[in-house]
Formats: C-alpha cells, sequence, structure tokens
C-alpha cells in the first residue's frame, strides 16, 4: 500500500503549481466552472486526484435549484460534489495510514473526531460547530480535478471496486446499508421501495443481497420504473397512484410487506410505505425533507410497527459495506448511467435534475471510458 519516495516526489512536482478546474453551484440551476490552483495538503491531510464524483438527489433538493439547506444541508459556496473517489498524489505529514497511489472513498463528513457521535463513527452527527465541515456542503467537495481529503475520513477503496463504485458507496450506498442494517433484511421479508432514484436503485440492489424474497418499487417518472426492471432490481414495479396499498396487498397474500423504505422524500409516498407495511413490520424513512401525515392509531401502533429514521452511516458501516461489495461481487456503478468530464458537469447537475436517468457521475482518467 505504501507509495515509494519516488513517486512521492515526482507526483508532488507534478501537482506543484498546476491549476485545476472546479465545479461551484450558485443556484439557479447553474454550475459555474472556475480554475484555481491545485491545493496542497497540510497535516493529516491527503491530495486526492478526483477520478469519480457523483451527484446525489441531496445536492439538487438543497442547492442547484436554489440554496434551499439549513444546518448541515447548508451549502457554503465551496467547490460542490460530496460523493468522491479517487487515487492519492500528495500526502500531508502527520499521515498515518494512507499513502500516495492508494484508492480511496471519501466519507463525506468531516467531524471533530473528538465528541461522541464521532467516536462512534458518525461523523454526519457530528456535534462541533466549530469543526463539522461536509464536503461540498461546506468544505470544497470533489467536482474537481483534485480535491484535499483528512486522512481520518478516508476508507480504503479494495482493486476489486472501480473508483465510480467507490463514489456510489460515499452516499448512496452506505445511506442504505445503514438503513437496512437498522430494519433487518432476510428472505422471510417482502420489501417495498417507494422512490426509485439512485437511492432507491440501491436499496433494491442491497436488499437483493441480503436475500428479500420480493422487492417491490414505485416512481412516478417512466425511465426510473424501466430501469429498476431492467437492471432486474425489482420484482414489481408501480407507478405511484392512490390505489398502491391495495395493489401491495394483492402481491402480498393480503398482507402487506415485512420491510419498507422511503427513498422518495414525497408525502404520499411515504404514507403508502407506512400503511402497506404489514403488522410487526418496520419502515425506514431515508429520503429527507418535506413532511407525512398519517394516523398513528391505525397506522402504526394498533399493527405494532416501527419507523426508522436513518441518515448515513458510520466510517466503520461504510468500511465493512466495502466489504460485503467485493464478497457479493456487487457493483454500485452498475446504476450509473451516464458518465460526463468536469467539463460537461451542467449536463451532468441538468440530467440529474430531470430525473431521467438512473445515477450520473461526473468522472476523470480511466473511469470516463468505464462502463
Ligand atoms: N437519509 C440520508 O442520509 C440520505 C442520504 C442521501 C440521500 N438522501 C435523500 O434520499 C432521497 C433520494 O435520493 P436520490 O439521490 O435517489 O434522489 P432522487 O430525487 O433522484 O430520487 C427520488 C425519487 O422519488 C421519486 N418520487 C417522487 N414522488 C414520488 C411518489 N409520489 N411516489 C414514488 N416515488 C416518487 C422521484 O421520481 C425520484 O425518482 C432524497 O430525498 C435525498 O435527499 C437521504
Ligand atoms: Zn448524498
Ligand atoms: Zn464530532
Amino acid at each position: 500500500m505504501m507509495g515509494n519516495s519516488t513517486t512521492l516526489r515526482k507526483v508532488e512536482s507534478m501537482a506543484v503549481n498546476q491549476s485545476m478546474q472546479a465545479a461551484f453551484l450558485p443556484g439557479d440551476d447553474k454550475v459555474e466552472l472556475r480554475t484555481l490552483a491545485v491545493p496542497h495538503p497540510r497535516h493529516g491531510e491527503v491530495l486526492l486526484r478526483v477520478k469519480a464524483s457523483t451527484i446525489c438527489g441531496s445536492d439538487i433538493r438543497c442547492i442547484y435549484h436554489e440554496h434551499l439547506g439549513k444546518g448541515p444541508e447548508g451549502y457554503q459556496g465551496v467547490i460542490a460534489g460530496h460523493e468522491p473517489s479517487g487515487q492519492i498524489v500528495e500526502v500531508g505529514p502527520g499521515c498515518r495510514r494512507f499513502a500516495v497511489d492508494d484508492r480511496v472513498i471519501v466519507y463525506h463528513i468531516s467531524g471533530c473526531g473528538v465528541c461522541n457521535d464521532c467516536r462512534r463513527g458518525y461523523m454526519i452527527s457530528c456535534t462541533s460547530e466549530k469543526y463539522r465541515r461536509a464536503y461540498g456542503w461546506q468544505r470544497d467537495g470533489g467536482m474537481a480535478n483534485y480535491m484535499i481529503a483528512e486522512e481520518k475520513d478516508l476508507i480504503a477503496l479494495p482493486g476489486e471496486l472501480s473508483y465510480a463504485d467507490g463514489a456510489q458507496v460515499a452516499c448512496g450506498f452506505g445511506t442504505v446499508y445503514e438503513a437496512l442494517e437498522k430494519i433487518g433484511i432476510n428472505g422471510n421479508h417482502s420489501v417495498l421501495i417507494t422512490g426509485l432514484g439512485p437511492v432507491g436503485l440501491a436499496t433494491a440492489a442491497l436488499c437483493r443481497k441480503l436475500g428479500a424474497d420480493k422487492i417491490i418499487g414505485i416512481d412516478i417518472v417512466r425511465e426510473r420504473l424501466d430501469l429498476a426492471r431492467s437492471l432486474k432490481l425489482c420484482d414489481f414495479v408501480l407507478t405511484a397512484a392512490t390505489g398502491n396499498v391495495t395493489e401491495i396487498r394483492d402481491l402480498t397474500h393480503g398482507f402487506g410487506v415485512e420491510r419498507a423504505v422511503d427513498c422518495s422524500a414525497n408525502a404520499l409516498a411515504r404514507a403508502t410505505a407506512i400503511r402497506a407495511t404489514r403488522k410487526w413490520g418496520k419502515i425506514a424513512l431515508v429520503g429527507e425533507g418535506g413532511s407525512v401525515e398519517f394516523n398513528p392509531s391505525a397506522d402504526v401502533i394498533h399493527d405494532q410497527k416501527t419507523i426508522y429514521g436513518s441518515w448515513v452511516t458510520s466510517t466503520w458501516l461504510m468500511e465493512e459495506l466495502v466489504g460485503r461489495l467485493v464478497r457479493w461481487n456487487l457493483h454500485p456503478a452498475d446504476i450509473i448511467t451516464h458518465r460526463f468530464n468536469l467539463e460537461h458537469a451542467a449536463e451532468a447537475y441538468a440530467l440529474m435534475a430531470s430525473g431521467k436517468c438512473g445515477k450520473v457521475a461526473v468522472c476523470s482518467d480511466e473511469e470516463l471510458t468505464l462502463k
């Protein structure tokens, strides 16, 4: 794993005085490319050559159209992109594990490292206002040729996985793995997924490997329903409608599903997920923002159901997921339908915002030509 000093010097001199392109999201459906100097890593940091940087529904919801996010979702005008994966080209002083040439995923929130949440590996919910900074939100992210990351935020990317696989783990697949670990999935379970965007498709892909008996997906966008069908990720796909609960009961011997995961953030879809879950079932809410209305007694209490909220994941569960992906031969990049180079980042964001796609990736070098 260790890069030798000749490589280090060579790569260092390559990066010095170089400039790079980086994408910013000023709002109003715009992407602005700026030329900046390539930064150098300080103590405990590394410089990555970004190989793949994928776009999340949260980027569109909170930043791209308009800067709507607050607190942890507040965008502070930094380089965009919170799903980066790349190769280390320069290492700052004081790094303890990673070296030049290592392939890595960036866990997308840098925490203080010493609060209780950080100590559990959940930097996502770091309680330090001063030190918590998410890549692509409050500190420079992956929509650039190079990026600085803290060594403590890195997850090793094994050779069996591509950088695009890694970028998908940085947020989407990591988030879904956490939610599925909370509700538990096995062969006794029919699973309903509301919202078949990249996060919903990731849910379906992981549920398959976890042995779910039957996977039912719902969306409103035809391209997404078609994709879930053509990738064989769902056994049944339904167009969102008021009759969905009845349709799901019909597909599950009249009972409803044992597990449901909302990846839509839509109020009606969330209510469907809750109501189409059978007695003693579990529901995970992953889609963010918006609201939901349900009747606590009729829809949850009397049927002994449990609703879980799930926010991103921990560094240790992300590492565990990477190991599982290798063991299962599961490639998250399979749900990427479009790859763009950084110069075409504006097209990439516009496509993701249209919803007429699977996952959209901005890539460089070998990742541009890979499927
Ligand atoms: N909890 C977390 O930690 C976490 C992490 C990452 C993303 N997210 C959130 O997860 C959600 C999904 O992310 P994504 O990247 O797939 O976004 P996305 O916007 O591409 O996907 C949402 C999907 O829901 C569908 N949808 C809308 N209304 C619907 C309805 N009535 N019924 C069924 N489907 C409907 C949309 O057509 C779309 O395909 C977003 O809200 C995102 O912010 C949460
Ligand atoms: Zn995300
Ligand atoms: Zn912290």
